[in-house]
C-alpha cells in the first residue's frame, strides 16, 4: 500500500491512473477501522481497479469539541488492517492539506435535510461534512465513493452534494456490519465498556422489533414500547422514529414502499446511531 500525506502528490498520480482507464474506487473515514469500512474496502476492491481510502479525522464536522478530542485514533493498527484488507493507497493528510490557508468555504444547499434528526441534534454537522467530502473529491478523483448504510442521513446528504459539485461520481452504500449480537459496528464503540457494549445491544433488538412488527401493529406503540425500553436499559434518546426512504416521518406503511427505522441514542457521554432499512408487506 503507497500512503501519501501530501495532496498535490496523491492528486498527480491518481489523474495519471485515471487517464490510464483504470477505476478507481474511494473509502473516506475517519480511522479507528473495523470491519465496517473494512467492508467497504472490500466492495471497492471487487468493482475496481484501485481502491484508495482516506483517514482524516475532520474538525468541521463535530458539533461537540469534546466529541473531537475524545475521537479515537488507531492509525498503526488502521495501517496494518489496511494492508491486509489489499487497499492500495491511503490518504493521510495533515490538516493544513486539506484546510490551506485561504480555503474557501462553501455554503451547501441540503434543504430539509439539514435540520432533521442528525442535522437537528447536531447543527453544522452536515456542513463540516459536505465540506471534507468535496476537498477529498477534488484531490482524489474516483470513480465510486463507497458509504455505509449505518450513516444513512450522511448518504443522502453526499449523495446531494455530489449531485451538484461532483455529478460523475457514482455513490455506492453498503450494507451495516455488526457484531454477533447486532450492535452497528462504530468506532465509539471503543469508547464503551463491556456492560455499555451489552446494554447497547437494545438498540438493534427494539429496531428489528419496529421492522418486524410494523407491517402488524400501529406504529405509535410500537415506537414508544421500544423507546421505554430503550430509556430503561440507560440511553437517553435523541430520535427513535419510522420514515420513509427519503427520511419523511410516516404514520402508516404502504405495501411494497421502502422504510428506515432510526435511532440516535447516547449513554456515558457516547452518542450511538443506527437504522434498519425494510419493506412494507
Ligand atoms: P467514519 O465514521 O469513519 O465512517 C467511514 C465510512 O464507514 C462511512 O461511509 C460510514 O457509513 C461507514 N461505516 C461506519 N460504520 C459502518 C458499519 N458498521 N458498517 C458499514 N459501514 C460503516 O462517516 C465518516 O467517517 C465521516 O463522516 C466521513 C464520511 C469520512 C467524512 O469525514
Amino acid at each position: 500500500m503507497i500512503i501519501y500525506k501530501k495532496t498535490q502528490e496523491i492528486s498527480d498520480w491518481l489523474r495519471i491512473e485515471a487517464k490510464n482507464a483504470k477505476t478507481i474506487g474511494f473509502v473516506p473515514t475517519m480511522g479507528a477501522l473495523h470491519e465496517g469500512h473494512l467492508s467497504l474496502i472490500e466492495v471497492s476492491k471487487k468493482e475496481n481497479d484501485l481502491t484508495v481510502c482516506s483517514i482524516f479525522v475532520n474538525p468541521t464536522q463535530f458539533n461537540n469539541p469534546s466529541d473531537f478530542e475524545k475521537y479515537p485514533t488507531t492509525l498503526e493498527n488502521d495501517i496494518y488492517l489496511l494492508e491486509k484488507a489489499g487497499c492500495d493507497i491511503l490518504f493521510l493528510p495533515q490538516k493544513d492539506e486539506i484546510y490551506p490557508d485561504g480555503f474557501l468555504k462553501k455554503n451547501y444547499t441540503l434543504g430539509y435535510l439539514e435540520n432533521i434528526f442528525e442535522g437537528k441534534y447536531r447543527p453544522g454537522h452536515f456542513q463540516g461534512v459536505c465540506m471534507v467530502v468535496d476537498r477529498l473529491l477534488d484531490i482524489v478523483s474516483c470513480h465510486t465513493l463507497y458509504l455505509g448504510r449505518k450513516d444513512y442521513q450522511q448518504c443522502l446528504v453526499l449523495q446531494k452534494m455530489t449531485n451538484e459539485f461532483h455529478p460523475n461520481v457514482f455513490i455506492k452504500t453498503c450494507e451495516t456490519k455488526r457484531t454477533e449480537n447486532g450492535l452497528a459496528m462504530s468506532s465509539r464503540n471503543l469508547r464503551l465498556n463491556e456492560t455499555e457494549r451489552k446494554t447497547a445491544e437494545v438498540l438493534f433488538k427494539c429496531l428489528s422489533q419496529i421492522k418486524n412488527e410494523a407491517n402488524h401493529q400501529s406504529l405509535d406503540l410500537l415506537l414508544n414500547s421500544a423507546s421505554d425500553e430503550i430509556v430503561g436499559a440507560g440511553f437517553d434518546i435523541d430520535y427513535l422514529a419510522v420514515t420513509d426512504e427519503a427520511l419523511i416521518e410516516i404514520t402508516h406503511l404502504t405495501k411494497g414502499e421502502i422504510y428506515v427505522v432510526l435511532v440516535a441514542a447516547t449513554i456515558n457521554n457516547i452518542r450511538l446511531i443506527d437504522n434498519l432499512i425494510f419493506t412494507a408487506l
